[in-house]
């Protein structure tokens, strides 16, 4: 009971920003022989499962390769009319399952699952992340990313549609705001 109480504490700011739901993770398909030297660069986020820690716009990350296999990763956003940043380690977690990723921002916290769906390299990217909790309910996020700040919306709407092909609900997902990102802040 002791255990699942911090279990419950630590999970509760996560628990707060999105609705858990019922069940462990889902097991969604990855992109098969994904390449991380392709996928580094620079992606806008151009739709999200709502997360409380990014709630700002023009939210942006770029990945760029280390001699060591890993990549470092700098997340940016505006808000309130300020730049942030904030530096983390992006890392393959699964050599069996190159795109199975995980991304960790501090070096007390662990590596959070960022697994690439499916990805051109070239255009979007689909990215999900899910945090079992005891097996009894997950908690997940959802990004589409672009090389350029905005996509079709037959290409969002495409990648709506592989997510739930894998049960991840993303009725809740919402475009993220790219507009005004490049003129002076
Ligand atoms: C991405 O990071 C690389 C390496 O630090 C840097 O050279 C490049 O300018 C960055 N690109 C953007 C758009 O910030």
């Amino acid at each position: 009971m002791k255990a699942f109480l911090v279990v419950l504490a630590l999970f509760l700011p996560i628990i707060n920003a999105q609705v858990p739901h019922w069940g462990p993770c889902p097991e969604p398909a990855t992109q098969p022989a994904f390449n991380l030297k392709k996928f580094m660069g620079r992606w806008f986020e151009i739709a999200k499962l709502p997360a409380q820690f990014e709630r700002g716009r023009c939210i942006e990350t770029n990945f760029t390769l280390k001699l060591d296999g890993t990549a470092h990763v700098v997340s940016s956003e505006i808000l309130k009319g300020e730049l942030r940043t904030i530096d983390g380690t992006c890392v393959v977690e699964d050599k069996k399952n190159p795109a199975k990723l995980g991304i960790s921002f501090s070096y007390v916290l662990p590596y959070t699952p960022y697994w690439i769906l499916s990805t051109d390299y070239e255009n979007s990217a689909l990215v999900y992340s899910c945090t079992d909790v005891l097996r009894l309910f997950h908690v997940d996020f959802a990004w589409i990313l672009g090389r350029t700040r905005s996509l079709p919306a037959a290409t969002v709407d495409h990648g709506k549609e592989v997510f739930t092909n894998n049960n991840i609900d993303v009725s809740r997902m919402i475009l993220s705001r790219q507009q005004g990102c490049d003129k002076d802040l």
